[in-house]
């Protein structure tokens, strides 16, 4: 039996440390042309300015692609790649998680010119290492700056460019980028990395490090989310949410997420919810279905990170674990059923089919879900 655990390669983090950018550009050897991957918020939130400063006081050019919409297509991907061709030596990808996977499609595209996005699409596909890149991650939520994955909708589903060298470079988690979100996006992005730490420690797939990754996310995100939910501009907090993320993203890139987030892919997917309100709301369901087979020594360790070290041994079961998770969507205004997303009854049936067709994430699961079980569940979740 051995493990192995690929994070990324340098973490830079602080408070209005953003000016650092330039120093680390030249460490990675830049020096002729920056390509910033972003979207248009961040120009209007003046992140954008933060960032070309100290970039064009190292390089010579620094451009910018900023057409990137939230749950990005493959197409979106192929005009990324198009943009990326034009001889870059580094690419900083700065806002949320479909940024940071479209930044991750450019670094690759700038190193392979005989590759399409559609080329990348699957695991380790990408031919040649991918130039350089920086992550700035403007939400403390996907982890996607600590992933090798990028994903794409193709074909009305959501897939994964899986790499190593999609893996960051430089991760910039600036904890004055993220204080900027409002309440509800900060709730649901902090409990999309909850999922990602709750669903990695439950996964098969987990090893001894990515649990400790998973357990120190989850303390981090049950003192601080909540905080910063009411408290924006509490940078400490938010800073402390930026790690959790991070921490829960190296988990899951490693460990991978389970049928939690086959179910959240398919709903968000099919009734356009944002991510993290889907997989927000699996959480607490996943956790029940999967409690049984994960045991009780798993889930103990899982209510004492929510709960507290000192919650003691009697009181730290999976009951209080799954109670504590959901009193945290219904403090913070999440949805709890599948309802309230505008699913019907008639519906689960066709979402059951699709959930058990992610076979991914269900090998992965500590229990085993067919159509039936996934059935249940979802009439549950209803
Ligand atoms: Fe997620």
């Amino acid at each position: 039996m051995y493990y192995a655990v690929q994070q990324p390669k340098r973490i830079v983090f602080g408070a209005d440390i953003i000016d650092k950018i330039g120093v680390e550009a030249r460490g990675l050897g830049a020096k002729k042309k920056v390509l910033i991957v972003t979207d248009k918020t961040m120009q209007k939130l003046g992140f954008y300015d933060r960032v070309h400063k100290p970039l064009s006081e190292v390089v010579e050019e620094v451009e910018v692609f900023d057409s990137i919409e939230p749950e990005p297509t493959l197409a979106t991907a192929e005009k990324v790649v198009t943009a990326s061709r034009a001889g870059y030596d580094l690419i900083v990808g700065m806002g949320g998680g479909s940024v940071l996977d479209m930044a991750k499609v450019a670094a690759a595209a700038a190193a392979n010119p005989d590759q399409n996005a559609s080329e990348f699409l699957g695991a380790n596909k990408i031919i040649n290492p991918s130039v350089s890149k920086i992550l700035i991650p403007t939400t403390a939520g996907t982890g996607s700056e600590a992933t090798p994955f990028a994903l794409v909708i193709a074909d009305g589903k959501k897939k994964a460019i899986a790499s190593p060298y999609n893996i960051a470079d430089v991760v910039f988690l600036d904890a004055s980028f993220t204080a900027t979100m409002p309440p509800r996006v900060t709730a649901f992005t902090g409990m999309d990395a909850l999922s990602h730490a709750v669903e990695s420690f439950l996964s098969l797939g987990a090893n001894p490090l990515t649990d400790s990754f998973a357990l120190e996310a989850m303390r981090k995100i049950s003192t601080n989310l909540e905080e910063v939910y009411s408290h924006g501009d509490n940078l400490k907090a938010r800073q402390e949410m930026a790690l959790a993320a991070m921490l829960a993203g190296i988990a899951f890139g490693n460990a991978g997420v389970i049928a939690g987030h086959a179910i959240a892919h398919t709903i968000g997917t099919r009734y356009n919810v944002p991510h993290g309100v889907s997989a927000a709301l699996t959480l607490p369901y996943i956790m029940e279905y999967n409690a049984v087979a994960a045991g009780e020594e798993r889930m103990q360790a899982i209510a004492k990170a929510l709960l507290g070290e000192d919650v003691g041994t009697e009181a730290a079961d999976a009951s209080k674990a799954i109670a504590y998770v959901r009193g945290m969507l219904e403090r913070m205004q999440l949805p709890t059923r599948l309802s309230e997303l505008g699913v019907t009854k008639d519906d689960l049936r066709g979402l059951a089919e699709n959930v058990v067709k992610e076979k991914g994430y269900l090998k992965r699961n500590t229990r085993e879900m067919d159509f039936d079980a996934a059935l249940k569940l979802l009439e549950s979740m209803w």
